[in-house]
């Protein structure tokens, strides 16, 4: 078992990204009903999203994201839930698996798009989508504003969305991990931590234009026609 360190111990960072599954629900309730879907969670990180969309769902689901660590922390939520039959967590990139084109009928992302270059990331994601398909990104509106022209160009139309209340990330998120670590700092004086650095950089970040940082979840869906023209 995955043992914590003192620094996520403390922090429980986790906890927080919790409290925004309840929009991962509401974003789910916008599609359409899908039976037994084949779900892609793109960077899933420690997995909270890939385990609600097993709750949400009866569909197969696979996690993929390259940092082994936070696989191992899916993995062992997939064990603890009993979910092996449905739900796996693989250790790769977007740009090296080998799945053949129109493997899913849902990709899923929270917060990982924005990291890379959607010349990229977007053609290859579409490639994985069934005709038809779903794709929900969690994402700054001002990233999806930007990409929004481009979806539509590899035949990804807007199906709906859902606005998070503005500033959710800094109020729910950043603001109590900031009080969090300044209790931490208090408590063990100034530790020298890269997790704690990174935290730091990010709530930087955030605090100094929230505003960026609103969200929402993108649902889009890829119209037959393209499945034809790609
Ligand atoms: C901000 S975290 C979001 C994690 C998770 N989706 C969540 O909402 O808690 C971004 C994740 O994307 C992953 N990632 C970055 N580039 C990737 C790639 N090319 N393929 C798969 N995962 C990637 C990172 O390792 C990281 O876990």
């Amino acid at each position: 078992m995955r043992t914590q360190s003192p620094v996520e111990q403390a922090l429980q960072a986790s906890e927080l990204r919790a409290a925004f599954l309840r929009y991962t629900r509401e974003a789910y309730a916008l599609l359409p009903a899908l039976e037994r879907p084949r779900i892609l969670d793109l960077g899933c990180g420690s997995g909270s999203a890939t385990i609600e969309l097993a709750r949400l769902s009866e569909g197969q689901i696979v996690g993929i994201d390259t940092d082994a660590s936070a696989l191992a922390e899916l993995q062992r939520r997939i064990d603890e839930e009993d979910l092996g039959d449905r739900v796996r967590a693989l250790n790769a990139s977007l740009f090296d698996v080998a799945w053949a084109d129109q493997s899913f009928d849902l990709l899923w992302e929270e917060g990982v798009l924005h990291l890379l270059d959607p010349a990229q990331s977007l053609p290859a994601c579409q490639r994985l989508l069934e005709p038809a398909g779903f794709f929900v990104m969690h994402e700054t509106v001002a990233w999806f504003e930007g990409v929004r022209d481009h979806l539509g160009t590899i035949g990804l139309g807007i199906f709906n969305q859902l606005l998070l209340p503005g500033r959710c990330w800094w109020t729910d998120y950043y603001a109590p991990l900031e009080a969090r670590i300044r209790a931490f700092r208090k408590e063990h004086g100034d530790v020298e931590s890269a997790e704690l650095a990174q935290h730091e950089r990010e709530i930087a970040m955030v605090k100094a234009d929230p505003d960026r940082f609103d969200c929402g979840f993108f649902v889009l869906h890829r119209s037959r026609d393209s499945a034809r023209s790609s």
